[in-house]
């Protein structure tokens, strides 16, 4: 496995939008390999391809309280239900937070490294952070939509961040 740099906003490639995979192979589960060390190493709830540089539709999540992350390949929201406001973070915009308008669960369609198709649902967290990484795949930042907070607000809003 290798770190790979994590693409900063200012970026184009973080706008762009992203290929399907057609080949389940090596450097598929090389990638995936590298972008969970990645996120391992930056703390973070999700990466999506783009992020380091790869504009191919391949994201991965890993839940606070799990050890394996979802890998997400070619993935769908097939369902959608009920709304959450939450503050939302990006690995790519360091220092910038803000507050979404995300369906309080969703249910994915995806294929595994091995081109196997499965489901995954979730709610709060995990929903939100599902709609975050398939928005990278469109080249969609949480930036783009969110209602920013500003430096007076994270001051006070902390102690939510840092949960
Ligand atoms: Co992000």
């Amino acid at each position: 496995m290798a770190l790979r740099e994590i693409v900063k906003l200012g970026d184009d490639i973080l706008h762009k939008k992203c290929r399907v995979v057609e080949k389940f192979d090596d450097k598929l589960a090389q990638l995936l390999d590298d972008m969970y060390e990645t996120l391992l190493v930056a703390e973070g709830v999700g990466l999506a391809a783009p992020q380091v540089g790869i504009l191919k539709r391949v994201c991965i999540v890993l839940m606070p309280d799990e050890e394996e992350p979802i890998e997400l390949i070619n993935p769908t929201i097939v369902k959608r239900e009920g709304e959450q406001h939450e503050i939302e973070g990006c690995l790519s915009c360091p220092g910038e937070w803000g507050i979404t308008d995300r369906p309080y669960s969703v249910e994915v369609e995806a294929f595994d490294r091995n081109g196997k198709k499965f489901k995954v649902s979730g709610e709060e967290l995990k929903a939100r952070a599902l709609c975050h990484e398939i928005d990278h795949l469109d080249g969609i930042l949480f930036i783009d939509h969110a209602e920013m907070l500003t430096q007076e607000e994270l001051e006070e809003m902390q102690h939510v961040i840092e949960d």
